[in-house]
Formats: structure tokens, C-alpha cells, sequence
């Protein structure tokens, strides 16, 4: 028996697929790149932008026929997008070939449903409003030399633009021993070369039985452990990230010297409405103190453009701060409006040909950065 799954979205999203793929061999399914093949196709969606939503919807769509050809063919949906329960029922509805919808908060459950349509043949649209951590999925490791492991899970930030809130649930963080025996497997393992620490906001890491254990401490233990390899961690949020996890730049070897720290945009009124609880010159201090404790460090962001209300100065500080700090890499993005946030509801919703405008601007900006960078 086959397995296939279509990842859509984050790296969170990327891991979630290694779990999917550990609890689909443990029912002893095997993977396979063709979905013609597959006895069972699992789509991982994104509901981060439309964008990512109409592209689940299109490839899902497009299983139509290939279930027809075989009806025995399983297909399943879980991720952000069918955590929404007004999304999940419009999809069960509206493709009826479609066998099992999950959520995230019930993924691990996934194998109970699947063994329920081998067994009773019955259709599933199931999702939970909260989850717990479960550490008794094995992920089966596709991603190179690089190994994720999860510290923590959910975000309480609720950023005025951001579905994650609503479909991760509140912050939960891992035992610093259950992560650090997974770190220490890898690294037995002998092919891996680099742990990737993932969690929507990793600098608020907190370990839920010892009160003083933070982020740092979690940090500095992974670097203690024997083996050769380098440690990185995203996603970072500025109004977080502590001195002291700043200072581990020039003090542990094993971590990367790199950081995605995403701005969102380089203006304070529109970070005030984006409630990202920072300002341009928070921000900004934050980059000098990272560049002294190491001048080498690579920084990339996140950008969102065209945020409701976001006017031509708005955006022209948003260019201006991209022009001081020199990222590295920018990933931008057109503002998306997503249902249920709180800048669903804002007036002065900036035009589609705007943001496009806007961020064309950007990755042009990231082009000359990067040019200039090589030069020199
Ligand atoms: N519209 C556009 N971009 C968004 N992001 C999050 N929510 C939205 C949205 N509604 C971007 C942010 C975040 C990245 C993962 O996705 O920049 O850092
Ligand atoms: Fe979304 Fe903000 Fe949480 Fe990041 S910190 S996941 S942008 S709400």
C-alpha cells in the first residue's frame, strides 16, 4: 500500500508531513511520488494567504477523476485550512470524493479515521476546538541533512492580519527533556548536519515545569550535546527576542549565525494596527545589538504590503528600513484578508493594484541589496 502527501505552507507544515508520513508507515503504507499509485493521498493545507487556500482547492479538485478511476483510492485534508469548520463543511460538501477532513488539532488521530473508512466505509469531517501535545508520533524525516523538531506549538500574538491564532490555538510549549532526547536521537542517527528548532514564536519557549527555563536555557542545552552539527531556529518575533539569546550568536559556535526576524513593515502606525506590540526603533536596536554580538550574521524578514490603511509615506518607511538593515532575503507579501481577524474588519482596504505595485518595489529593493552585497 502507497502513501502520497501534498505539503502546502510553512516549514511547521513541512514537519507536520514527516509526522503524517510516520503515523502512514506505522499502518505499513509506503511512499510514493505518483498519486496514480497511491492507496491513500493526504493534502497538508495552508491558510496563511487566499493564495495558499485557492491552491489547495485547485489540487484537491483535481482528484475528481483519479478517484473515479479507483474509488478505493483514500483522500484525505488536515492543516490550517480545514481547522476552520466553515471551510471544512463548505469542502465536504462541495467534493464528495473526498474521505476524511481533519483538522489540526486532530491530526494524530488520523490513523482512527482512516481504519474507520477501511472498516465501516463512512466519511469523516472532524475537528477539535483545542489539542494537546502528542509525543508518540515518530516523524519520518524527509528533508535532507536538515532535521525539525518542534519546541513549541500555537501562537497567543495575534497579530491583527494572522489566521495562526485561530487555527494553531493558544502557545504550547515541549518538555526540554522530550526535545532534547529527539535532538539526541538525530544526532545518533549520524545523518543529520543541522537541527532547524521550529515554533511560530520560539523566543517565547517556555518549559512548562520549570518556571526560570527559557528559551535561552533550551538553546545552550542543545549546544552541550556531543556531535558535529549546527542548530538554527525560526520563527523568531522581535518583541521577544531577549539579549540573552542574542549574546548565544557569539558565544555558541553551533548556532548558525542567522536569523529570520520579520519586520512586517517599517512603519510604527502600521505596526500598531498590525498590534505587533514593537517599534521601527525597537526594531532597529535589535539589529545593532545582533551585528555587534555578530557582525556576520544573516538576516532575512517578512513583509507584508498594502496592510489596511498603509499610505505611500507608510510604505516609503518600510523602504527605508529594508535600505538601513540590508537583509539578506526578504520574503514579501500582499496583504491577504482572512476571515475571523481583526483587519478583516478595518476600514481603507489598500487596492489589489497597490500591493501589487508595493511589492514589486520590495523584491526589486531585495535584487539591487543583493547585487550590491555580491559586489562586495
Ligand atoms: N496576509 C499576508 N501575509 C501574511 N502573513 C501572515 N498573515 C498574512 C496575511 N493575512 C505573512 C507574515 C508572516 C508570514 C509567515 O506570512 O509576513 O510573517
Ligand atoms: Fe501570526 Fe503574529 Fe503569531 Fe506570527 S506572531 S503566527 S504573524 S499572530
Amino acid at each position: 500500500m502507497y502513501y502520497n502527501i501534498v505539503t502546502f505552507g510553512c516549514q511547521m507544515n513541512v514537519h507536520e508531513s514527516e509526522k503524517i508520513a510516520g503515523m502512514l508507515e506505522n499502518l505499513g503504507y509506503q511512499p510514493t511520488s505518483k498519486k496514480e499509485d497511491a492507496d491513500i493521498i493526504v493534502f497538508n493545507t495552508c491558510a496563511i494567504r487566499e493564495g495558499a487556500e485557492d491552491r489547495a482547492l485547485g489540487n484537491i479538485g483535481n482528484l475528481k477523476k483519479m478517484k473515479k478511476a479507483n474509488p478505493n483510492k483514500i483522500i484525505a485534508v488536515a492543516g490550517c485550512m480545514t481547522q476552520q469548520k466553515q471551510v471544512a463543511d463548505k469542502l465536504f460538501k462541495m467534493f464528495p470524493f473526498i474521505d476524511i477532513i481533519i483538522g489540526t488539532h486532530n491530526l494524530y488521530d488520523l490513523p482512527i479515521y482512516i481504519n474507520k473508512k477501511l472498516k465501516e466505509n463512512k466519511r469523516v469531517n472532524e475537528n477539535l476546538s483545542e489539542g494537546k501535545i502528542n509525543e508518540n508520533v515518530i516523524a519520518s524525516r524527509t528533508s535532507g541533512e536538515n532535521a525539525w523538531v518542534n519546541i513549541m506549538y500555537g501562537c497567543n500574538n495575534f497579530c491583527s492580519y494572522c489566521i495562526v491564532p485561530y487555527v494553531r490555538g493558544r502557545e504550547m510549549s515541549r518538555k526540554k527533556d522530550d526535545i532534547l532526547n529527539e535532538c539526541k536521537n538525530i544526532i545518533a542517527e549520524g545523518k543529520y548536519k543541522q537541527i532547524t528548532l521550529l515554533g511560530q514564536n520560539v523566543n517565547s519557549y517556555q518549559e512548562p515545569d520549570i518556571k526560570e527555563y527559557n528559551f535561552a536555557c533550551l538553546l545552550k542545552d542543545i549546544c552541550k550535546l556531543d556531535g558535529n552539527f549546527k542548530l538554527t531556529f525560526m520563527t523568531s518575533h522581535p518583541k521577544d527576542i531577549s539579549d540573552e539569546v542574542i549574546e548565544l550568536f557569539k558565544t555558541e559556535e553551533k548556532i548558525l549565525k542567522e536569523l529570520h526576524l520579520p519586520v512586517q513593515s517599517g512603519s510604527n502606525q502600521i505596526l500598531k494596527a498590525m498590534n505587533r506590540k514593537y517599534t521601527r526603533e525597537h526594531y532597529l536596536d535589535i539589529i545593532k545589538k545582533l551585528r555587534i554580538a555578530e557582525p556576520n550574521i544573516r538576516l532575512t524578514t517578512d513583509i507584508i504590503v498594502g496592510f489596511p490603511g498603509e499610505t505611500e509615506k507608510d510604505f516609503e518607511d518600510t523602504i527605508n528600513l529594508i535600505k538601513e538593515v540590508k537583509y539578506d532575503g526578504i520574503f514579501a507579501f500582499m496583504y491577504s484578508k482572512r476571515s475571523g481577524t481583526v483587519a478583516e474588519k478595518m476600514q481603507d482596504q489598500v487596492p489589489e493594484d497597490i500591493k501589487n505595485y508595493r511589492v514589486n518595489k520590495v523584491l526589486e529593493l531585495e535584487k539591487e541589496i543583493q547585487k550590491e552585497k555580491n559586489n562586495e
